[in-house]
């Protein structure tokens, strides 16, 4: 007998506008996915939604939101599941690089990177972890970065922001494994969005296309965490064995 076809997902992504949220999203439409997008630029969201329609989702529908604001999270939420009729999929992808010189200077700048790529995320994943918990099932996905294995003189506010968002995902994911609850921790090296165009591109820039198979197939084979592309695995084992007394007298 064929294995019954699996229904289809019912994805909620938060941070639906990112490039590499997108790409992602992309293959889980070609697969009938029905999505509750979440982002907080209307129009980029109904391109978002159009754009996903077109390539086979079952449904979409968009909701504006600034996510640094918390309180209104509990809300939204609600709202995605009543929509989607329940939910299977969580991806979190919003976040910001942010300034370091001017975090440097300034803790208002470095807390503004904090809320929205870490205190936000802590919100997000607190009510969602609750949620799949009582089901027991499901899948929370959550791009964080390479940039939180290691803090580096040229970035430890992000650095920090995802460094903080990686050790609380580990907990999480220790509490819920037990409830039949996926917590995925993707940490991309460079990839080329609208977030890195200042950036001048090389060869370890990933494109989103390539980053999203790896998303994919980590949350199919129930990952714990995503090195994407792989290759950071290793670059970034290499980093973390570099003896302080060394690390700090170079230019990274
Ligand atoms: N690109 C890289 O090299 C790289 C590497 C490692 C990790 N990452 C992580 O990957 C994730 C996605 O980034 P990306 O590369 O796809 O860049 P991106 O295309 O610039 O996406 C960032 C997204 O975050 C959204 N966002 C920022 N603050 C928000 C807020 N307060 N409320 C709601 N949405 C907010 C932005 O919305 P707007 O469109 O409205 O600005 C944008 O859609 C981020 O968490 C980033 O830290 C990226």
């Amino acid at each position: 007998m064929p294995e019954p076809a699996a229904a289809p997902r019912r994805v909620l992504a938060l941070g639906a506008t990112s490039a590499i949220a997108e790409a992602t999203l992309r293959l889980l439409a070609e697969q009938k996915a029905s999505f509750y997008l979440v982002g907080r630029n209307p129009q980029k969201l109904a391109a978002v939604r159009d754009d996903l329609l077109t390539r086979g989702a079952g449904s979409a529908t968009t909701f504006a939101a600034d996510l640094d604001d918390t309180a209104a999270h509990p809300a939204i939420l609600a709202q995605a599941v009543e929509a989607l009729g329940g939910l299977d999929i969580a991806l979190i992808a919003h976040g910001v690089l942010g300034d370091q010189p001017a975090a440097e200077k300034d803790y208002a700048a470095a807390e503004a990177v904090l809320v929205t790529n870490f205190l936000s995320a802590v919100s997000l994943v607190t009510w969602l972890a609750n949620y799949f918990e009582a089901q027991k099932r499901g899948t929370i996905a959550v791009i964080s970065s390479v940039a939180g294995d290691r803090g580096r003189k040229s970035n430890y506010v992000y650095g920090a922001s995802k460094g903080g968002l990686n050790v609380f995902l580990d907990g999480v994911r220790n509490r819920i494994d037990r409830a039949g609850v996926q917590v995925l921790t993707i940490k991309p090296g460079f990839v080329a969005t609208p977030m890195t165009a200042h950036l001048r591109q090389n060869a370890l820039f990933a494109q989103p296309s390539v980053v999203a198979r790896h998303i994919l197939r980590a949350i199919d084979r129930r990952q714990d965490v995503l090195y994407t592309p792989p290759f950071w695995g290793a670059i970034m084992f290499a980093v973390r064995c570099i003896p302080r007394r060394i690390f700090k007298k170079m230019n990274m």
